[in-house]
């Protein structure tokens, strides 16, 4: 067999930052597994691919949710941090670094970027007009202002939008409006923000978009938002606010979408701190010769492919190489929803089922396309059951007894039948280029074709009646030992997947950590481990709680 050489690459992914404003839910893992998946895939293939998230921890909601909670801001996006950071792990997302917004290197590249659109002539100041609550003083979001809807009537409707007629307008279009945090009427109020020119960068912004990777569907809607022109967008906000203040302007902060992606560089240079071999210049510069990818959910599009590639490039950093958007988890056909408390959190889910379900079930279903993505629980125990206990643990759990039993866990030195195996790893390329471009559920289809192969290979030759007379014994040596090195091709297709479940099966095989290319060497005359129960069946009951009702309130 040929062996191929891949030239490593050098590659960086982010995810989009958490919010430190309370649990992570299913909505957020389904990003972070895709984005899990892709890097350790990277990494099987002999690349680096550095996998760095955080926490977005500024911004008046977090504000206001520790003072309601009694805290200062930094007690709780700090317990916050400790918490997320327990819950990624347990669901064996690998980041190389995981930080915070909140941090001092942060805001030192924050006044850098700042500094540099300044001196380009990209940032100018205006007066506006906004909602002020004259109990709180504090100036009001749009989202902190409710009242009838000026079109329909409707009662009880944000500053944004109504949920009855779904009419767009601005708070001050509201009637009878009331302050959500006081409870009294806002007042007008005048105030200084700071602009960012974005319209400054449109030609720039096409150039990127047209030769940058953007799925099409993006940039469908980016040539929507060049048609109606770019503005110019409000980067400050008045005090009191959680954030880094401007330079100079005292009581002016940066708008927490500044500081958030700017979070992204501040997170990678905190990882060169313990990294050596790593630069910001490097993975950074304007002439950076590495790969960056963002991985983001569909509603914060207009953040990562219009503000910030314009403030990379008013800033003379690199901008990224593409942005790959994935859509909404509905849970059981209905839409997760923070603010209604129809969401499952990380940790809930984690208290009555194993992580790498969730991960294969997800692979299952992702795509590269902007699609929602519905987790239905019942769907989800039949896949899970399927595939990967009825067809791939399978394969492991009918062979490896006999080769303990009757062969001291010696493998055969030879392939019984090297057709078949070679079916097996023809595969090799095809399900790598569909990990590579994200079409995880192609993959995984892949995977359980050649699976249902082993399992009739296994059938057809009936190892359990050869097993019963002297005469037929070495055969099933022979047989057995092929499904076992079919079984680990298939467990190295899957450990992007199941990391978990490759530790387990490695020391089963009694063999390093199983790498893209191992694929290309079975295991022959080998010794393996007395066979361990890889995965369980779900059943029922431990379903019940995501079936009965998807309305798991949290507090
Ligand atoms: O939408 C969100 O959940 C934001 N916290 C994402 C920020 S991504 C980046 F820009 F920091
Ligand atoms: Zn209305």
């Amino acid at each position: 067999m040929h062996k191929s050489h891949i030239e490593p690459r050098q590659i960086l992914i982010t995810t989009a930052l958490v919010y430190a404003n309370g649990p992570i839910h299913l909505g957020h893992m389904l990003e972070h597994i895709q984005a899990d998946i892709w890097a350790r895939f990277q990494k099987m293939r002999g690349h680096q691919c550095l996998y760095i998230c955080g926490n977005d921890a500024h911004g008046t909601p977090i504000m206001i949710n520790a003072e309601k909670q009694g805290v200062t801001p930094e007690t709780m996006i700090h317990r916050i941090h400790i918490e997320d950071q327990q819950d990624f792990a347990d669901f064996w997302v690998n980041f190389d670094h995981f930080d915070m917004t909140h941090a001092p290197e942060n805001q030192s590249l924050v006044n850098l970027v700042y500094q540099r659109l300044t001196a380009k002539g990209d940032i100018t100041t205006r007066t506006i007009e906004q909602a002020y609550d004259p109990v709180k003083n504090m100036f009001l979001p749009d989202r902190y202002v409710k009242g009838e809807c000026p079109f329909c009537g409707a009662k009880n409707q944000y500053g944004d939008n109504c949920e009855a007629c779904g009419t767009t307008y601005a708070p001050t279009d509201l009637k009878n409006p009331i302050s959500v945090l006081s409870g009294v009427a806002p007042i007008q109020k005048d105030s200084v923000h700071y602009f960012f020119h974005l319209e400054h960068y449109a030609d720039a912004l096409k150039h990127w978009g047209e030769s940058g990777h953007l799925q099409p569907e993006v940039m469908n809607k980016l040539s929507e938002w060049f048609e109606s022109g770019l503005r110019a967008w409000d980067i400050s906000r008045d005090a009191p606010y959680f954030g880094f203040e401007i330079p100079d302007a005292p009581g002016k902060y940066f708008y927490v979408w500044l500081d958030a992606p700017i979070g992204y560089i501040a997170c990678f240079e905190k990882l060169c701190q313990s990294r050596h071999d790593l630069t910001l210049e490097a993975y950074w510069g304007k002439e950076s010769q590495t790969e960056l990818y963002h991985f983001i959910g569909k509603d914060i599009i207009y953040f990562h492919a219009l503000f910030w590639p314009a403030m990379l490039k008013g800033a003379d950093f690199r901008l990224p190489s593409a942005i790959f958007t994935h859509g909404f988890l509905t849970v059981n056909g209905q839409k997760m929803s923070k603010s209604r408390g129809t969401f499952i959190t990380a940790r809930e889910y984690l208290n009555h089922l194993n992580p790498e379900y969730l991960r294969y079930y997800f692979a299952a279903k992702l795509n590269s396309h902007v699609e929602d993505i519905d987790l239905n629980f019942t769907d989800f125990m039949q896949r899970i059951n399927a595939d990967l206990v009825g067809k791939f643990v399978n394969i492991a759990s009918r062979c490896a007894g006999f080769i303990t039993k009757f062969f001291e866990g010696k493998l055969a030195a030879e392939l019984e039948n090297s057709l078949l195996f070679n079916t097996f790893f023809a595969q090799a390329e095809t399900i790598a280029q569909l990990y590579e471009t994200r079409e995880y559920h192609q993959a995984m289809r892949e995977i359980m074709l050649l699976a249902d192969q082993a399992n009739q290979y296994i059938d057809s030759m009936k190892p359990w009646v050869l097993a019963k007379s002297p005469d037929t014994l070495p055969a099933v040596q022979n047989i057995c030992s092929l499904g076992l090195n079919l079984f680990r091709v298939l467990m190295i297709y899957l450990k992007p997947v199941l990391p978990k479940t490759a530790e387990a099966v490695e020391a089963f095989l009694n063999t390093p950590p199983l790498m893209w290319q191992d694929i290309e060497n079975p295991l022959l005359g080998h010794q393996i481990n007395p066979f361990q129960p890889l995965l369980q069946r779900i059943d029922l009951a431990s379903i019940e709680i995501f079936t009965q009702t998807t309305n798991h309130v949290e507090s």
